[in-house]
């Protein structure tokens, strides 16, 4: 049975009248066939498959002259002098897919109405911005509102990989090319095929492998370490960087002709300080966001603190306050105030009198000011997972951890200890540091409870009044 041959030339240049012309065929085929053996099927399958496909790519290029064509409309003016409201709701008339993206900063939404432009396109994309500002998210949209994004998105943090496997992890390798290379592996491009790959920390490339990313680049295809055998790759890249590329270039760390290359499209993200107006939005979204995944009710927040949020600076920019929300929805009751942020940012205190505040804070309703139901949260320079027990952690930032086997379940296995010992903390505050009391209220066993308490080195007695602290012994083993 022959249809029409997907590959053939001519095929690229798509229209609607070539795409009518197709299906008419498959229909013809359907209406005359009155056996059809399952390879018939298949094939029938493949090419209403490729039809599909066609249809969407053309619906997607609709849209970006639409969009193209709505921004230049003169009418409307500059996108800028529009009101954020209007240029958010225009975006979501063209259903244009946020991914969470929540905003309408006017730098976020020029943002997001390039990523619009350029998610239809094959070009690269060079997403830069601060530590934390969404560049994987940005990355994300554009893939999402691309033809590709039914197909994988692949991410890969060129920072975390060592310098002698970057080449491997990137584009494979064949059994026995080097030691430990027991068998054939693909590569993250490879991966990738037909969908987005999304390079972060860019600038972390090796020079090495900057070689090696412009020839996939310019050629559209790779080579697996240890094999001469081009493998065709139609992948599309967005990159990311906290760096200066430019600058990198001009130093010679980077090459000029990968950054001309990355950056066709340039997308900028500013930094959450220079959009606080973008602040009580992200609020309400992230408060909400923690309640519901808490099954708690949203946290209120005292005046101080919402004083004290508004005007800090976030140098983790939207992950900081993301992960400060969190915080403060499993630490706090109904409301949150200044004492639930981190000692090493709480306003107006040393650390050590911080400390010492959030001693008092550990025994609510008591007077026990005991050194050992301090918390100490993090140090702002303290990037990297540490493991709370053994630094008291609060703020887990995961931006630095090497991407190495096993790293996934050590992050899973650190954010539950922490979400553990703030969670068996809170408890206790709130039952006055009666551990049966807890364990009932938990629906738990005692010992069991008293197991969890020693391994995160809690003592109950931390949580008592002094009176009652005195009295009563070491709760351990009780
Ligand atoms: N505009 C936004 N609306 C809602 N959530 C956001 C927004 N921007 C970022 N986030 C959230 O903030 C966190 C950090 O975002 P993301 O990982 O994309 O940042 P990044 O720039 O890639 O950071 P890094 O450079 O450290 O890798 C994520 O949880 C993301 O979902
Ligand atoms: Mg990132």
């Amino acid at each position: 049975m022959k249809l029409y041959n997907p590959g053939l030339p001519g095929n690229s240049a798509m229209s609607y009248a070539g795409l009518i012309e197709k299906i008419e065929i498959l229909r013809t085929t359907l209406r005359w066939a009155n056996r059809l053996e399952r390879a018939d099927i298949e094939k029938l399958l493949r090419q209403s498959n490729v039809l599909r496909d066609e249809v969407m790519q053309l619906s997607h290029k609709e849209r970006f002259i639409k969009a193209a064509s709505e921004s230049n409309e003169s009418d409307e003016g500059p996108a800028r002098e529009r009101l954020p409201g209007e240029r958010r709701q225009a975006l979501l008339a063209r259903s244009f897919v946020f991914e969470g993206t929540f905003g309408d900063n006017p730098e976020l939404l020029d943002a997001l109405e390039v990523a619009e432009k350029a998610a239809p396109t094959d070009l690269p994309v060079l997403i830069d911005g601060e530590s934390g500002t969404g560049k994987e998210l940005m990355a994300k949209v554009i893939h999402a509102n691309g033809s590709r994004s039914d197909k994988p998105f692949i991410s890969v943090n060129c920072g975390a990989i060592p310098e002698n496997l970057i080449e491997s992890e990137l584009f494979g390798h064949k059994r026995g090319s080097f030691t430990g290379a027991a068998t054939d592996r693909k590569g993250k491009f490879e991966s990738a095929h037909k969908g987005t790959i999304f390079l972060d920390e860019i600038g972390e490339l090796p020079l090495t492998g900057q070689v090696k990313l412009l020839r996939v680049l310019e050629a559209h295809e790779i080579q697996r370490v240890g094999s001469d055998e081009p493998i065709p790759v139609d992948t599309r890249i967005v990159a990311a960087t906290n760096r200066n590329l430019r600058k990198l270039s001009e130093e010679g760390i980077f090459r000029e002709d990968l950054f001309y290359r990355l950056s066709v499209i340039h997308v900028n993200l500013p930094p959450l300080r220079q959009r606080k107006d973008e602040i009580p939005l992200l609020f309400s979204y992230f408060c909400d966001e923690a309640a519901e995944m808490m099954k708690r009710r949203p946290i209120r927040m005292t005046p101080q603190l919402r004083e004290f949020l508004l005007n800090y600076r976030y140098p983790g920019n939207i992950r900081e306050l993301r992960n400060l929300i969190y915080r403060l929805s499993c630490l706090a009751g109904e409301t949150a105030d200044v004492v639930h942020l981190p000692v090493d940012i709480r306003p107006g205190a040393s650390v050590d009198a911080a400390r010492a505040a959030s001693a008092v804070t550990a025994a609510t309703a008591t007077t026990a000011t005991s050194p050992a139901s301090v918390v100490p949260a993090a140090p702002a320079s303290l990037h990297g997972l540490t493991p709370p027990a053994a630094s008291g952690a609060r703020h887990i930032d995961v931006s630095g951890m090497p991407l190495l086997p096993g790293a996934l379940s050590d992050a899973r296995r650190i954010a539950s200890d922490e979400a553990e010992k703030a969670f068996l903390e809170k408890g206790l505050r709130e039952v006055g540091g009666t551990v049966s009391e807890l364990a009932r209220r938990c629906e738990m066993n005692r010992s069991h409870l008293q197991m969890l308490l020693k391994k995160h080195g809690i003592h109950s007695k931390d949580f008592r009044a002094p009176r009652k602290a005195a009295a009563d012994e070491v709760e351990y083993g009780r």
